[in-house]
């Protein structure tokens, strides 16, 4: 068998053009919606990944505005900076890029974006709407997973979801949004025992632990959908993620490259965010 590729590449530019209609739309009522993206400091990965988010706001035809706080910015100053934001009734969605440096507490920062503005979905007003299951805003990569599996007509429910790794930003949420689609669902992390016992029972396998080459065709079930999360850099530079994609391709049924596949989306899923801020549909 040899596995349907899930391109993220190619999911991304397709609902870009339906958010890009949205937008000219709303145009024609005056409404332009706006992100801006904080950066404190200049991690170049950080920047690589602001830089992203400005480049696809541009392409859909969104305002992006990037703030650039140097690296010994105080928390107060964020959060006042924060307040501003709120305040703003032009700026719909805020992002503060993650990490942040050590003076400032991430959580705090967290806590005073405006639930309404918190297109990262991270807000815990909003994460505790998730796991009710009541409108919000989707944390961008595991909202952009869901809508990989469905844009294949995969069937979630009833099915064994494994997922490896419990981030906040991705492990914790994706195992949620999958038992929201009545997926049943196991978390795997790095104290997990025996963890290849669990992902070889796995339907649908998402993998976001930060390790080359971690998952092998042998650890993985017969046409299982395997989706996989990690950026990670080989020696030689090159992008891979945490799946043996060459091994893995002709067992799964379906599985997501690296790259082109889970990063493309969790841009895309931001723009549909700050869209559905702008229409004001959540908080
Ligand atoms: N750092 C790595 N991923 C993310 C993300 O999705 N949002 C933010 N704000 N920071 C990040």
């Amino acid at each position: 068998m040899t596995a349907d590729i899930i391109s993220g590449k190619e999911l991304s530019a397709q609902i870009k053009r339906n958010l890009s209609q949205e937008i000219l739309q709303l145009k024609e009522k005056n409404l332009v919606p706006k992100l801006v993206v904080v950066l404190v400091g200049d991690n170049p990965a950080s920047l690589s990944y602001v830089k992203g988010k400005e480049k696809a706001a541009a392409e859909v035809g969104m305002d992006s505005d990037l703030i650039r706080l140097p690296v010994e910015t105080s928390e107060q100053e964020l959060l006042s900076l924060l307040d501003q934001l709120n305040q703003d009734s032009s700026v719909h969605g805020i992002l503060v890029q993650l990490p942040l440096p050590e003076q400032i507490d991430e959580q705090k920062v967290i806590d005073r974006i405006d639930p309404k503005k918190d297109v990262d979905g991270f807000h815990p007003i909003n994460i505790g709407k998730m796991m009710t299951g009541e409108d919000s805003f989707l944390p961008c990569t595991p909202y952009g997973i869901i809508e990989m599996i469905k844009s294949k007509g995969i069937e979630i429910e009833g099915k064994h979801a494994v997922v490896i790794g419990r981030s906040n930003i991705v492990g914790k949420p994706v195992g949620q949004l999958l038992l929201n689609e009545n997926a049943t669902v196991t978390y795997c992390h790095s104290r997990t025992k025996n963890m290849r016992e669990f992902t070889q029972k796995a339907d649908i396998l998402v993998v976001a632990i930060g390790r080359e080459n971690y998952i092998k065709s042998e650890d993985i079930k017969e046409g299982a959908v395997i989706i996989d999360v990690g950026i990670n850099r080989t020696v030689e530079g090159k992008l891979t993620g945490d799946v043996d994609f060459e091994g893995c391709k002709d067992k799964a049924g379906f599985i997501t490259p690296v790259p082109g596949g889970v990063g493309p989306m969790t841009i895309t899923m931001l723009l549909s965010n700050t869209i559905k801020a702008a229409k004001g549909l959540t908080g």
